[in-house]
């Protein structure tokens, strides 16, 4: 069995597959053909669900985590006045967000290489807590869920997206062929990512399927 993580942190794959992925994510017409062919969903609704970073009132504290290429990070209005942590297991995807949060202007971001599992964050620490498309990257989704939910502050958010299976046969197949290769990790179903979220102390505010892009947003009890 790979190890989803030794690939994600695998500076050739930093360099090329995951370039690739940002690059497609930079380019919204493209994304937009891209999600509906291999997930069947609708890349507006996608971005809209990223778009509570810039809901958030300033002196507030966000980790988003996995940041990845800064799809999430720069959709933050750079005169927010925010504490913003930037999280990934990759040091190129790291490198990839710093440089967007450069080019478009948002100062201030914090940079932290961490896997999910043991992040360097106190009890209760953020009030709002992002993850989008990157829990069926993990070796172990509802583990990630719940430490995720241990650096929430109780009546915090947290807001994320995740690929799921039994939508459909076919995305059923891509979401085997990438746990395969070691890009996704153990497929996960709508069912098991809301125990997850439940067993974690998260009361779910919103819940749907965009396709086999399962989307949420839950608040720490
Ligand atoms: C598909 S990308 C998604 C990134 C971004 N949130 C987005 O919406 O495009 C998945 C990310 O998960 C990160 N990742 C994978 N396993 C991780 C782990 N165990 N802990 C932290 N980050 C991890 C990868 O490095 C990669 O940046």
């Amino acid at each position: 069995m790979v190890d989803v993580r030794q690939v994600w942190r695998n500076p050739v794959f930093g360099a090329i597959g995951a370039r690739v992925y940002d690059a497609v994510l930079d380019r919204p017409a493209i994304a937009r053909r891209a999600g509906r062919a291999m997930w069947g969903c609708d890349t507006d609704l996608m971005y809209a669900a990223m778009d509570i970073v810039n809901e958030i009132p300033g002196g507030a504290s966000v980790l988003d985590l996995p940041v990845g290429g800064g799809v999430t990070l720069r959709r933050l209005d750079p005169v927010q006045k925010v504490r913003y942590v930037a999280a990934d297991i990759s040091d190129d995807q790291l490198s990839a967000a710093r440089r967007i949060a450069e080019r478009h202007g948002v100062p201030g971001v914090e940079y932290v290489r961490a896997d999910v599992v043991d992040l360097p964050f106190s009890d209760d620490e953020f009030d709002l807590v992002v993850t989008f498309a990157g829990l069926h990257c993990m070796p172990d989704p509802g583990a990630a869920i719940a430490s995720l939910a241990r650096v929430l502050r109780p009546g915090g958010t947290l807001a994320g997206s995740c690929v799921v299976a039994g939508v459909a046969t076919r995305y059923d197949r891509q979401i085997q062929a990438l746990a395969t290769v070691g890009v996704f990790g153990p497929a996960s179903t709508a069912e098991e990512l809301q125990g997850w979220l439940a067993d974690a102390g998260l009361r779910r505010d919103e819940f749907e399927c965009n396709g086999s892009l399962a989307q949420f947003v839950a608040v720490k009890s």
